[in-house]
This record gives structure tokens, C-alpha cells and sequence, in this order.
């Protein structure tokens, strides 16, 4: 592929929103000897995408301009590196990029051999592809955070899931429901019968008076709550939790780190522990496997061809997605 020219899109500042993003000819990158060159069939976005343009994770992400967004991809294997072992051309794949180096906006791309895995034929590219940062979070927030076992053992635990109809919500809902769980979920009126349909066993609509308290309808108090809304105080969380609840925010902002610190301090039952994605093939694996046996699905939002990528972006940026955006080359 050394010398072939690909479409993609950058931007070159913070800011500017979708008219910040810029089609581009790049040349097609080249694998690395752990890497493998896949062409794209599907790309997932996710809130950090447009986050980092914002400027909301400087100076970490990105480490430089341009920087080509996107991270979350399925496709094929064109091309493997030296020590690749397990992936040829032509294998079937889904794959999550570096954040630092990003690359998803494109045609083809580059992933670690780590962080790729087989795609079965029953879970489609769009599928496989936004399973990556949404199904990874919602899966490491209930596995690890909550301490859900997704094969139903373990004691029955009463959670909230916030946003459930978004991105990593609707996953999450999905996947406590494989454990020994009761699960109450916030979203919107018109995505009420939809969480429904994921399994929640209540569903609160955020706009009413009772949803913005979070109260569950059946008196639940909740050992974990995996939030992916944004800006709930830790005053509406208390009152809904048990003993020993915790919060595990994905979208911590400052006050919620302060609370973090305080809880920690006192040695408060009651905590809120920040979650930050940190991606595992291992896990990866086992969510496509879900997929492959029906027991896990990803609903897609929206399709926006690559050419179209603004669009798309413009549509994550709004928040208001049910389910995954996805773009393809
Ligand atoms: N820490 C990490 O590693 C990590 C990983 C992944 C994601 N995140 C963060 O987690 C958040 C969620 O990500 P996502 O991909 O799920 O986002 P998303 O798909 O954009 O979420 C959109 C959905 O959230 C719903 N929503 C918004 N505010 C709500 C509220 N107060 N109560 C109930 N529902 C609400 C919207 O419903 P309506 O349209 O009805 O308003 C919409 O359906 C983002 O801030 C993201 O950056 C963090």
C-alpha cells in the first residue's frame, strides 16, 4: 500500500466544531510489527471524539495537529506487521485505535494487534464498531466498578443506569440484565419503551420531577449507579443509595472529583469512584461474542457516509443520539 492516497478528515486546531473537521488525501499508513492495516467498513463515534477537538482533554489529547479524530473501527485486514500472529489479509475485524494517535476518520488505518478481534458474519461492521468505547465502559463500569457477575451468579444488586439510551446506556442496561440484577434507567420520554426493550425492569423519564431525584418508582435504593449522564450533583445521588452504594461517574467533572476525595477521606459507605476506560482485547472479545449469540445488541442511531462525516459529528455533538452514530467509508 507505501505510496497509495486515502480519504480522511482532520482538523488542524481546537475547535470549529464539524466546520473544523477537513477532508483530506493522506497517504495510507503502514503497519507497525505489532500492527495491523485494516480498511474501514465502519466507524463508531463517541462524545470524546468531539471532546478532544473542544480542547477538553488538552494538553494530553492530541499529542499534535493535524489530528485525524476517531477511534472506534471495523473492517479488514489488509496488510498484518512482522510480528503480528493471529490476523492476514483479508480476515474480518473490529479494532479500537490509539486515543493519542487517533486515525478513525479515514479510510484505512493502523490498530495494535492487542486491541483487534475476529468479527464474526453475525455481527455486521456498524455493530462490531460501536461496541468498542460505549460496550467496553458500560462493560469495565458494571464488571469491575459494580462487581456484576454477567453470568448471574453473585448476590442480587440493585442498580441505576443514567442515560440509558445513549451510547455506553444502552449497553449497560443490556449487560446488568445478564447479571443478578434489578435495573432502574434514566432517559427521555420518547426512548422510554426502547429502554424498556433493553431489559430495564423501570424506566425513569430525567424530565419529570421524579426522574431529575432519580427515585425509583418501585422504592429501590441503589448499590451502584453507573452514570452516564452529566452534572448530577451528589446530593440527588445520597439519598437513592444504600449503605454501601457507590456512583461510578464516567463523566466526572470537578465537583465530582471533589466528592471523590471527601467520601475517600471519611471513609464514607457511600462513594463516588471516576471511571476512566482502560481497553482490553480480552474484553473485547467476549462483548463480540455476546453479540455473535444475540445476547447483547447495538442499536444504531444513524449511518453518515465518510464523505458526510460532518454531519455525524455535528449529531454527536447534540447529544441527543439513541444508540450509536456510525460512518461509513
Ligand atoms: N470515562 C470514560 O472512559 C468514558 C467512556 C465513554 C463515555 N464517556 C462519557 O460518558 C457520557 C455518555 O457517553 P455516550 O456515548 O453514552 O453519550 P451519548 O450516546 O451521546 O448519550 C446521548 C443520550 O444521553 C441521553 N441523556 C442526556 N442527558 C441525560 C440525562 N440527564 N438523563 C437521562 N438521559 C440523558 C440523551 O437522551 P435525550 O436525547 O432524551 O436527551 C441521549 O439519548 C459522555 O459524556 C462520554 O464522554 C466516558
Amino acid at each position: 500500500m507505501a505510496g497509495k492516497l486515502m480519504h480522511a478528515l482532520w482538523y488542524d486546531s481546537y475547535g470549529g466544531g464539524p466546520a473544523g473537521l477537513k477532508h483530506v488525501e493522506v497517504p495510507v499508513p503502514s503497519p507497525s510489527k505489532d500492527e495491523v492495516l485494516i480498511k474501514f467498513e465502519a466507524i463508531s463515534l463517541n462524545p470524546v471524539d468531539w471532546k478532544i477537538q473542544k480542547g477538553m482533554i488538552r494538553p494530553l489529547m492530541p499529542r499534535k495537529f493535524p489530528y485525524i479524530p476517531g477511534t472506534d473501527v471495523a473492517g479488514e485486514v489488509v496488510e498484518a506487521g512482522s510480528g503480528v500472529k493471529n490476523f492476514k489479509a483479508g480476515d474480518k475485524v473490529v479494532a479500537m485505535l490509539s486515543h493519542l494517535g487517533g486515525g478513525g476518520l479515514a479510510e484505512y488505518g493502523v490498530a495494535k494487534e492487542s486491541l483487534t478481534v475476529v468479527r464474526p458474519p453475525e455481527v455486521s461492521a456498524a455493530e462490531a464498531a460501536g461496541l468498542l468505547v460505549a460496550g467496553l465502559t458500560a462493560h469495565q463500569a458494571l464488571t469491575q466498578a459494580c462487581g456484576v457477575k454477567l453470568d448471574g451468579s453473585g448476590p442480587r444488586k440493585n442498580i441505576l443506569i443514567t442515560a440509558a439510551s445513549g451510547g455506553v446506556g444502552h449497553y449497560a442496561v443490556q449487560l446488568a440484565k445478564l447479571g443478578n440484577t434489578h435495573v432502574t434507567a434514566t432517559c427521555g420520554a420518547r426512548n422510554i419503551d426502547f429502554v424498556k426493550s433493553l431489559g430495564a425492569d423501570e424506566v425513569l423519564d430525567y424530565k419529570t420531577p421524579d426522574g431529575a431525584a432519580l427515585k425509583s418508582p418501585s422504592g429501590q435504593k441503589y448499590d451502584a449507579v453507573v452514570q452516564c449522564a452529566s452534572n448530577i450533583p451528589w446530593s440527588t445521588f445520597e439519598p437513592n443509595l444504600s449503605a454501601n452504594g457507590k456512583v461510578i461517574d464516567i463523566t466526572p467533572g470537578p465537583s465530582a472529583m471533589w466528592t471523590f476525595a471527601v467520601k475517600k477521606l471519611t471513609f464514607s459507605k457511600k462513594q463516588l469512584v471516576p471511571l476512566l476506560l482502560i481497553p482490553k482485547g480480552e474484553h473485547l472479545a467476549y462483548l463480540v461474542n455476546l453479540a455473535k449469540e444475540g445476547k447483547l445488541k447495538t442499536v444504531i442511531d444513524s449511518k453518515h457516509p465518510l464523505s458526510k462525516a460532518e454531519d455525524a459529528w455535528a449529531k454527536s455533538i447534540d447529544s441527543h443520539a439513541t444508540g450509536k452514530i456510525i460512518i461509513e467509508p
